[in-house]
């Protein structure tokens, strides 16, 4: 499932996030890329333990637990540090590729990478190029979609998709990006669950609660119980 997800950043966040990134300490991308990826990948990021890096992320996690669609889309579990990119001059694309699985927190947690997330940062007239492209889940040819969105919005979309990111051919697209475990693994199912709490949610908006939402309830619960893993 591929969805936006609006006003992740507010204009003041996002003034002091661009603040930031202004003279951060970018690095080559290929650092942080498995053997696949870096072949194709040519962006810069910021290391995490940077001031940009750290308040931005702060700033990314409270819009994301203010997002009630987030929540009930992803279900998260664990939420890998968000990583600060650049898309600009040579250094502009990263061409088709899989993200890796697991990944490993420093402390040797390990993380699935169930959805990933890309938060934009920069307006989409800053730069023309850029567009995140996302091929379906495994690689199968077509249903290819080009994503790019205001700043502060953001697109959630299936781990295991192919995608890329166009080249930049003009101006600098700065985003950030991470990716999240979800409570359930299975992309069926958490589709099933999303689009049940969001019927409910328009049930009780244009009739209220009733004995049928709150049993409708219970079984949304009752399948969670079922599929998560917490
Ligand atoms: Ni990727």
């Amino acid at each position: 499932m591929q969805l936006t997800l609006p006003d992740i950043l507010h204009a003041s966040d996002l003034q002091i996030a661009r603040g930031l990134l202004v003279g951060a300490p970018w690095a080559d991308g290929k650092g942080s890329a498995g053997s696949q990826a870096a072949q194709v990948k040519n962006n810069n990021q910021l290391p995490y333990d940077c001031e940009a890096s750290q308040a931005i992320s702060a700033m990314v996690f409270r819009g994301l637990e203010r997002s009630a669609l987030f929540l009930t889309a992803a279900l998260p579990r664990k939420i890998f540090p968000p990583r600060i990119n650049r898309y600009a001059g040579a250094a502009n694309h990263y061409g088709n590729h899989v993200d890796s699985a697991i990944r490993t927190l420093a402390d040797g947690q390990r993380v699935r990478s169930d959805i990933s997330c890309t938060v934009f940062l920069s307006e989409p007239g800053e730069y023309v190029g850029g567009e995140l492209t996302i091929g379906e889940p495994g690689g199968e040819t077509g249903g290819e979609r080009r994503v790019k969105l205001p700043a502060g919005h953001a697109v959630l979309y299936p781990g295991n998709s192919v995608h890329q990111v166009q080249p930049v051919t003009r101006g600098e697209r700065l985003a950030c990006f991470f990716w999240i475990e979800s409570l359930v693994r299975s992309e069926e199912q958490r589709r099933l669950l999303f689009d049940m709490d969001m019927a409910l949610m328009q049930l009780r908006q244009a009739y209220g609660e009733s004995a049928a939402t709150t049993a409708l309830t219970g079984s949304y619960h009752n399948l969670l119980r079922m599929w998560a893993e917490t």
